[in-house]
């Protein structure tokens, strides 16, 4: 996160209420919103989920969103911090939230190994090959079958030096000041392939597959894969909406700049939601619920694409960069994560970080070679990295929002935090729904799809 290599004395402001919406939003829109969003969507039924999803954008990811915002501004501390300043008895809260980015980073890196290999093999002529086998290129490639495992690694390294780098050089603020142009160009390349998608043959089933709701596909597992992305998405219950509060002005609108942040982040989404499940549903990947539903379709139509072999590369590019302001952010959050924990300095946190990124990231590629290993429910049929995305997805970031919610709504009640968001003068519209949804409905409907998702894990019950 930038600016947040200072002390707490010199403390850094966002520039504006623009400036901060930016930079939220470079580190929102990420690999939740081009990789995941687009896969649970088709694994969840299409339409259907994406209705429960804007559903819950606007009311739980709202209201987390501002509230943890509201945290930061008024603590003017980061996440682990942020919770003891406002009571002494509850900074473990904070403790847990910061530990969710130390394990999402490393696979979101491995992930990002993948775009970066993704670009760098339709840069070089390679776009037959991405598009090859039908689609099954994906899975042969991250298994190490058509290249060997050497070559995930290496893509995954660089991606994640590229971060290391960036963070250690601190040139974080120029990467976000970058958001500002390559996010709108992002957005408008996926419109430009979106629309030539349309002109195809047989696309239009995959548009209605993706636009229309069929209720009959709602289950508990629509709310349980919406809530996890809602959080993964937005950036909530990791604490890193908090240290960004941390750096906004008071004057500045919290409720306006919420708005903001979660309407392009959720735009975003739909957009690539748009582009990628309609292709995927016409080359028969329609229900798939594979990790890889990104990488498997759009090569193909990037391959009949006229000037395909160009756009592809431009479009990866892209994902890459947006990837990596995410990442970053994600990064920066683990590092001040330990020197807020255990005071030590920012070079050390960063050397400790960037280790555990290498050890995680290997078992996660290793995890689709020779540490692959039955860890049927609980993987998602990704091994290693499906174990990590469901844990902290599905499971530590909705106990982090359950008690974040149970701790503002009863612990330091909700007028305090009211008050911070009220205080740029411009009152809060929202109120009356922030109280309901962070008092009961947030924390209610969190503790059951909790429990209805762990019990379906354990094979106590099926919810789906
Ligand atoms: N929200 C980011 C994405 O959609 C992921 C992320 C989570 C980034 C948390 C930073 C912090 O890819």
């Amino acid at each position: 996160m930038l600016m947040s290599g200072g002390t707490e004395s010199e403390r850094a402001s966002f520039s504006g209420r623009i400036g901060f919406v930016i930079a939220a939003a470079a580190s929102a829109v990420g690999l939740g919103n081009l990789w995941r969003f687009p896969y649970l969507t088709s694994h969840y039924g299409g339409g259907i989920f994406v209705v429960v999803y804007i559903i819950m954008a606007l009311t739980f990811g709202f209201s987390l969103m501002a509230a943890e915002i509201a945290i930061g501004r008024k603590t003017g501390r980061s996440c682990t911090r942020a919770f003891r300043d406002l009571s002494e008895k509850h900074g473990w809260i904070g403790a847990l939230a910061g530990i969710v980015p130390v394990l999402i980073v490393p696979y979101y890196c491995v992930i990002g190994g993948w775009v970066f290999k993704w670009f760098a093999e339709s840069a070089s002529g390679g776009l037959s090959v991405l598009a090859s086998d039908g689609g099954g290129f994906w899975w042969d490639y991250i298994t190490g079958g058509a290249e060997g495992l050497g070559d995930p690694f290496v893509w995954f390294g660089l991606f994640a030096l590229m971060c290391t780098v960036c963070i250690a050089a601190g040139v974080e603020k120029g990467i976000e000041k970058m958001s500002k142009i390559l996010m709108p160009a992002l957005l408008a390349m996926i419109v430009i392939i979106t629309a030539y998608e349309l002109t195809l043959p047989g696309i239009w089933d995959g548009v209605a597959f993706y636009l229309n709701p069929d209720v009959s596909k709602l289950s508990m597992g629509t709310f349980l894969g919406a809530t996890s992305q809602i959080f993964y998405s937005m950036s909530l219950a990791m604490g890193i909406m908090i240290t960004y509060g941390s750096y906004m002005r008071k004057e500045d609108s919290i409720e306006k700049s919420v708005r903001n942040i979660s309407m392009i982040d959720t735009v975003v989404a739909i957009l690539a939601g748009l582009l990628i499940v309609p292709s995927a549903f016409m080359f028969g990947f329609g229900d798939s619920q594979s990790m890889g539903l990104m990488f498997v379709s759009l090569p193909q139509v990037f391959a009949q694409m006229p000037g395909g072999s160009i756009v592809a590369p431009v479009f990866y590019l892209m994902v890459l960069f947006a990837a990596m302001t995410s990442a970053i952010s994600l990064l920066e959050a683990a590092v001040s994560g330990f020197v807020d924990r255990f005071g030590s300095g920012r070079r050390k946190s960063l050397a400790v970080s960037a280790l555990v990124v290498a050890g995680l990231g290997a078992l996660c590629i290793l995890g689709f070679g020779p540490l692959m290993t039955d860890l049927a429910p609980f993987d998602q049929g990704a091994g290693w990295l499906g174990i990590f995305d469901t844990v902290t997805n599905s499971l530590l970031m909705p106990i982090v929002a359950i008690l974040t919610c149970a701790f503002i709504g009863y612990v330091i009640k909700t007028e305090p935090i009211e008050d911070e968001v009220e205080a740029c003068g411009n009152g809060f519209r929202s109120k009356g729904l922030f109280r309901i949804m962070i008092r009961y409905v947030c924390p209610i409907c969190l503790l059951a799809i909790l429990v209805f998702g762990l019990a379906d894990m354990f094979g106590l019950f099926s919810v789906y």
